[in-house]
């Protein structure tokens, strides 16, 4: 057993991590500001974790929540592009501070390792494909440039301080519990529960925009991975975590349309600012060095996220009715 620190912990991924290393009798404590995730999230495993309401910028949280803990993942941000162009401040002091103000908390406690939850924006608008690590990034948006920078900031905490760390770099992550609800949500949450709802969804630009969308297990598995990996690859180094195949937003759209039977034609818009148009992940170096598999295929993942989504809408109908 092992003792494993989450934050971000009410929110899709933390808690889907939660669930995984509570089911395999490790000991979990999660912290969380409640900013955009939700205790909903944790509701099954609420008596079997340690949860502490806390900011990643409340030093002295940081540091009480690190002590005695082996492994941290992560996961805490500000996630989103739009609201990070909309907001560049609020999203950096989450997001690049939070992470500092984390990494020395790991740092003074003497944790095993970080594995953080990075984002293959931090490639932009490049065109070659798939993308490599070892390509020169590119941030487009304020959100991409904040998790590139927390890259290095482990990476220096590994040369500055014996800091062990490994960055993820997650491609579009989707499963059950993505938040649906706010502009900024996931793609393939919003379009599933505006259809719905009966109502049709919107495209933002012309459909043919690509994404690696990835189920969320075979983010759980790289996180878990990450912890067990040699120290040797533990000195900072970025791993890709996505599948090696792309979808365009309009399969994505009909994919979800025929599982719901919604007949509609979606509704095109325009582009939203900082978004890229493709993006594909090579996976080769996380499957070499952290023993990483994509198990869990797109159609695969898509049925399981929408019946999600069908399920808690049945049972949250009787108090509606
Ligand atoms: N979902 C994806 O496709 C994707 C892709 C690339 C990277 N990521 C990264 O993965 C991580 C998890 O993403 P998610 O999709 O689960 O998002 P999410 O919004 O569901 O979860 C993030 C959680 O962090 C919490 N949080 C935000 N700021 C905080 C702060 N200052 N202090 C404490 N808690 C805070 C939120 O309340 C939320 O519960 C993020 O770091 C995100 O940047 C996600």
């Amino acid at each position: 057993m092992a003792r494993y620190l989450i934050t971000g912990i009410a929110g899709f991924i933390g808690s889907t991590l939660a669930r995984a290393l509570v089911e395999q009798g490790h000991a979990v404590r999660g912290i969380d500001n409640l900013s955009t995730g939700s205790l909903d999230n944790l509701a099954e495993i609420r008596s079997s974790i340690d949860f502490q309401q806390m900011d990643l910028l409340d030093a002295a949280g940081m540091r009480s929540a690190c002590e005695g803990i082996d492994y941290v993942l992560h996961q805490a941000a500000l996630a989103s592009v739009p609201r990070s162009v909309k907001d560049p401040l609020a999203s950096h002091e989450s997001n690049v501070n939070g992470t500092l103000n984390l990494l020395i908390a790991a740092r003074d406690a003497k944790v095993r390792r970080i594995v953080y939850a990075a984002s293959s924006s931090a490639y932009g608008d490049q065109p070659t494909q798939p993308k490599q690590e070892a390509m020169s990034p590119l941030p487009l948006s304020p959100y991409a440039v904040q998790k590139l920078a927390c890259e290095y900031y482990i990476q220096s905490f590994y040369r500055s301080y014996g800091l062990e760390g490994i960055c993820l770099r997650y491609f579009n992550i989707f499963g059950p519990r993505q938040a649906a609800d706010s502009p900024y949500s996931g793609v393939i949450a919003k379009f599933t529960t505006t259809m719905m709802a009966g109502q049709t969804p919107t495209i933002f630009g012309d459909g043919l925009t690509s994404r690696d969308f990835n189920y969320v297990e075979n983010a759980v598995s790289a996180n878990l991975l990450a912890c067990l990996a040699p120290s040797s690859v533990a000195t900072g180094r970025v791993f890709n975590i996505g599948t090696g195949e792309s979808h365009t937003l309009n399969e994505v759209y009909a994919a979800i349309a025929g599982q719901l039977g919604f007949t509609a034609e979606p509704i095109y818009g325009p582009p939203r600012a900082g978004d890229i148009k493709h993006s594909l992940a090579d996976i080769r170096r996380a499957t070499d060095e952290l023993g990483y598999q994509p198990k869990a295929r797109f159609h695969e993942g898509l049925r399981k996220t929408v019946a999600w989504y069908l399920a808690e809408a049945e049972k949250k109908a009787p108090a509606a009715r």
